[in-house]
């Protein structure tokens, strides 16, 4: 049985995640929380290495067998490392989850959504986040933010990708409970405080 609180950031590439997610921990742990911060792909030593494998650029990755890496990363992170924590009452913060899934490789790859569906219910043993947070930044800051960063095979995509994937995360938001759009435009600390805001909205 689930007893603590799953928070999951979602967007696309260079929208302040891990900034937003690093100073989400932080305000947890002061408010004497016991919270874990994870991400995907990854966040276990075998779902880490599977992540090598998927982000490796110049690599010779199907569509489909990149679906299957991002799926197997989370069913091994979901019930090595997610559930566990939930279990003993903990909060997690996790970095991606199912949403990139779609946003990724349905909207952007094209692949059905239907079946995208179907392998995030078997990779994550049904287990869904109490708060979704969308960082949707306009486009002209991923090219800003990525100047001088190496870029992995996904942040390789272009402009038509990213679009598709933006218009996917805002259908997304519509029909996901608790799921909600956070302007990634606007300055770190006005961001936070719209996170803190939601968080208390939803007792999460
Ligand atoms: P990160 O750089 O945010 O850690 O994410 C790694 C890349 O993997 C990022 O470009 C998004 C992509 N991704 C997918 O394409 N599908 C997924 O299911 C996940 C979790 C990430």
């Amino acid at each position: 049985m689930k007893k603590g609180k799953f928070i999951v950031l979602e967007g696309p590439d260079r929208c302040g995640k891990s900034t937003q997610a690093k100073l989400l921990l932080n305000y947890l742990i002061e408010q004497g929380r016991d919270v874990i911060l994870t991400r995907e792909p990854g966040g276990t030593p075998t779902a880490e290495r599977i992540r090598q494998i998927v982000l490796e650029p110049g690599l010779s990755v199907t569509p489909i067998t990149e679906l299957l890496l991002y799926e197997a990363s989370r069913a091994q992170h979901t019930q090595e490392k997610i559930l566990p924590a939930l279990q003993a009452g903990k909060t997690v913060v996790c970095e991606r989850y199912t949403m990139s899934t779609c946003a990724y490789q349905g909207y952007g790859r094209g692949i059905d959504l239907k079946i995208i569906d179907t392998l995030n219910r078997i990779a994550t043993l049904q287990t869904v986040p109490d708060l979704t947070l969308v960082f949707l930044m306009s486009d002209k800051y991923f090219t800003e933010r990525g100047e001088y960063l190496f870029s992995d095979r996904l942040e390789q995509e272009d402009l038509a990708f990213r679009k598709k994937m933006r218009q996917g995360y805002l259908e997304m938001i519509q029909r996901t409970p608790n799921a909600y759009l956070i302007d990634a435009d606007k300055n770190i600390s006005d961001i936070q405080t719209r996170v803190r805001e939601l968080l208390e909205k939803h007792q999460v």
